[in-house]
């Protein structure tokens, strides 16, 4: 279970990456249903869900706060911070699953499964 404790590391990890990385752009695939959606995003920018709603994709969220876990997606491939986690175990963040609400690409390239369970 998270704690405050932890979330507010998240935070941290992430506000911090996001001064070390302004200006850069990750290129950012999105997979759901079977098909893919491709676009560029800053690292300090949008969330990556938002980018991709922006996009016209189909995803499913809710809270857009961290909390309700409906935005829960598996990274693929590169690296993302969460600005908080209020939802994921542990053992879910330790096998590459994420807030897509929550989460800002940390790496040039990032592939995201919103089928994987
Ligand atoms: S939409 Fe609720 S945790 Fe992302």
């Amino acid at each position: 279970m998270f704690t405050s404790d932890s979330s507010g590391k998240a935070k941290q990890v992430y506000q911090e990456s996001r001064i070390a990385d302004q200006g850069k752009v990750s290129m950012v695939t999105i997979k759901i249903d079977d098909r893919s959606i491709d676009f560029p995003l800053q690292f300090g920018g949008d969330t990556i869900l938002d980018a991709a709603l922006k996009q016209g994709a189909d995803l499913p969220f809710a809270c857009k706060g961290g909390v309700c876990c409906t935005c829960r997606a598996k990274v693929m491939e590169g690296t993302v911070a969460m600005e908080v986690n209020y939802a994921l175990e542990k053992d879910e963040v330790d096998n590459g699953f994420i807030l897509s609400c929550q989460a800002h690409p940390t790496s040039d390239r990032v592939v995201i499964d919103f089928d994987a369970r």
